[in-house]
């Protein structure tokens, strides 16, 4: 069986979530969208029934998957509905939309709801992605509140900065959600990972953290307070010593300078890893740190062997708790976010202790 295998540690998800919660105050959903973060969504709620206030995905076909699976805790639909016949099933399934523009408003008033329902109401507070407008929210929010069938509308917008602690436009953003809806009453939510770890303004009733539930600082580097969640590893299957001044890989862009030991491992981008990894990109081999050298290919990738190594049969961590992702991340020009919702073809193996 080919090695590469994704440890789930959901005793992490747990420990994570508990920090999360202890952080933020109030209540907080964990953002399971995406198969959690390429985690596997059912596990992972499973993992926190019973322990989580509620659950957020992306659309309605996930949040299916989890009460197929008999996860009862509330979800939220964190883009709403994509069409209007969708609000039957969220009904039947006691789902929590969000509204964040006027024809999901329109079609949520029009549909004879069997059971009350709890809106999410979202305010473009400044990221221009998704909401009401500042100036509209009231009105739609006043809509919300005439219709019998709504049981209770939460107040909630995204930052576009959380994770850049040094820019002004988080507190613009929060300034300005405060100012719409201050005066409104009812329950907020704000703060994603990075409000919920770096913004104490943004803690409100409810937060939604995704990323830092998996162990991953959105600020990128690591964080002591979180356990990685998911530790991606494989074996190498193949090694060979080259002389200096030898080609390694598609496209022959790494040369040797010495003499040189060099594994082959099972994992490449068609599992996720990403190909714009460079030479030198963080490995652990048997627990000690070492790089990549060469391309990274659709199912291999070359790594240095030292000589203290065992090489052939030699375990080897991608990402987890000797190589964080974050390392990864940015030596490949990309956010840990996207490595972990790209892995597949990998062995998922869920620990719980
Ligand atoms: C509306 C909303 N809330 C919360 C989150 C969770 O964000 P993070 O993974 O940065 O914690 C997301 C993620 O995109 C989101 O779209």
């Amino acid at each position: 069986m080919r090695p590469l295998t994704a440890h789930i540690r959901l005793h992490h998800l747990r420990h994570n979530y508990q920090t999360l919660k202890q952080l933020h105050g109030g209540r907080l959903l964990a953002v399971l969208k995406a198969n959690a973060y390429g985690h596997g969504a059912v596990r992972c709620a499973q993992a926190l029934a019973g322990l989580a206030d509620g659950f957020a995905v992306a659309a309605i076909e996930e949040a299916l998957e989890l009460r197929a699976a008999g996860i009862s805790e509330p979800i939220v639909l964190l883009e709403g509905v994509f069409e209007a016949a969708e609000y039957a099933l969220a009904d039947e399934h006691r789902l929590w939309p969000v509204v964040q523009n006027q024809w999901q408003l329109e079609a949520l008033s029009l549909y004879h709801w069997q059971q009350p329902v709890n809106v999410w109401l979202k305010m473009d507070s400044g990221m221009h992605r998704a909401g009401f407008f500042p100036h509209n929210y009231a009105a739609a929010h006043q809509a919300l509140m005439q219709n019998p069938q709504v049981a209770e509308v939460v107040h909630m917008s995204h930052f576009a900065c959380a994770d850049e602690p040094q820019k002004n436009m988080t507190a613009e953003q929060i300034a300005t959600f405060d100012n719409a809806c201050g005066h409104l009453g009812g329950a907020c939510s704000l703060a994603n990972s990075a409000a919920i770890m770096a913004h104490p303004n943004a803690r409100r009733d409810w937060g939604r953290a995704g990323i830092a539930l998996y162990g991953a600082s959105p600020m990128g580097g690591a964080d002591s307070r979180l356990l990685p969640v998911m530790r991606l590893s494989t074996r190498v299957f193949n090694e060979r010593v080259l002389q200096a001044g030898e080609p390694v890989g598609y496209g022959a862009s790494y040369i040797t300078p010495q003499s040189t030991r060099v594994g082959l491992i099972a994992c490449g981008y068609a599992d996720g890893y990403p190909r714009h990894a460079p030479s030198g990109s963080p490995v652990a081999i048997d627990g000690s740190r070492s790089t990549l050298i060469g391309r990274v290919s659709m199912d291999m990738m070359t790594v240095r062997l030292a000589d203290h190594h065992q090489g052939l049969g030699s375990e080897v961590e991608l990402w987890g708790d000797t190589v964080h992702i974050n390392e990864v991340a940015a030596a490949a020009g990309t956010i840990a976010y996207e490595l972990l919702c790209n892995v597949k073809r990998a062995h998922f193996v869920y620990e719980t202790a």
